[in-house]
């Protein structure tokens, strides 16, 4: 299975903070927004990843993994030169993706919990059709929502409705077969004039080949897209250390999933000493976590 996190978007809802860095770059308390897409991605056990950004963006994200050889990674990067919208991701990736299956995931969305990264084993199977989420939240009109029946099948779908027929979204995390690009290349762009990944959505659920999975309670979604998102989720992040140890660190997925060695994570803590993301590092080196 291949990963992609869109990290492209001009994050208006953040302005004037996203004025002149990509949203995924602002720090989710002590580290980049990105990083926990990344980690949702690693905890699949996916190493194959294409980072999509713009023009401008793209740069800081190169600078950021590199090759991803350091994490264990084969990393690459694509550019989505206008914005079309969350589906033109899948046309953006095509060559990439190939005949396998994808796992996309927003740049911009955090999930917090660790029975959700044990609970993503279940998705590294292949995929038939696409898999997505539910997640219920109290206001859900700035999202895409989902509509269940009593035995949670689905009903309907719809980007952002004004009135919502349900309080669940789907959270930015995706499953796709490799008829995802063709399916993204027959859409029509939204009265926002975007390619929306509900419509994608909408012809698998067409065909019956979408499945609708609850998270579970215990996790914790945020789209930290606004300011109080991204205040709301570097508060539950630092919260849910303080408690829990909770980390999800990227270099620590890639050292217990076996894509790194002691030595290569040795490397990894060095710039990272000061931190106490570096001491929950030097940890999980010698053994303790
Ligand atoms: C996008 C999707 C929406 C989804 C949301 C999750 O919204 O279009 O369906 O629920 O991400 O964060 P956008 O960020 O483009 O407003």
């Amino acid at each position: 299975m291949k990963g992609i996190i869109l990290a492209a978007g001009k994050g208006t809802r953040l302005y004037p903070a996203t004025k002149a860095i990509s949203k995924p770059m602002l720090p989710v308390y002590d580290r980049p927004m990105i990083y926990y897409p990344m980690a949702v991605l690693m905890s699949l056990g996916i190493r194959e990843i294409q980072i999509i950004s713009s023009p401008a963006d793209i740069g800081g994200y190169n600078r950021l993994f590199g090759d991803g050889s350091s994490l264990g990674l084969d990393v690459s990067y694509a550019v989505q030169n206008k914005l079309r919208g969350i589906a033109d991701a899948f046309t953006i990736a095509k060559g990439f993706i190939g005949d396998d299956d994808v796992c996309l995931m927003l740049g911009d969305n955090i999930f917090l919990g660790q029975a959700f990264y044990d609970s993503l084993q279940e998705y590294t199977a292949p995929v038939d059709g696409a898999v997505i989420f539910g997640y219920p939240v109290e206001d859900p009109r700035s999202f895409g929502v989902v509509e269940f029946d009593e035995n949670f099948n689905v009903l309907s779908l719809e980007e952002k409705p004004e009135h919502p027929k349900s309080n669940y979204i789907v959270p930015g995390l995706y499953f796709y077969d490799s008829s995802v690009t063709e399916v993204a290349d027959q859409i029509e762009p939204s009265a926002r004039g975007e390619l929306e990944i509900t419509d994608v959505n909408k012809v698998y659920l067409q065909k019956q080949k979408l499945k609708v999975k609850l998270i579970d309670k215990e996790t914790e979604w945020f789209d930290a897209g606004s300011a109080d998102g991204l205040l709301t989720a570097s508060n539950a992040a630092a919260r849910a250390e303080k408690e829990s140890g909770e980390m999800n660190c990227i270099e620590e997925i890639a050292y217990k999933k076996g894509f790194i060695d002691a030595a290569q994570l040795n490397e990894l803590l060095q710039p990272l000493k000061k931190t106490k993301y570096g001491k929950h590092i030097e940890k999980v080196l010698s053994g303790e976590i």
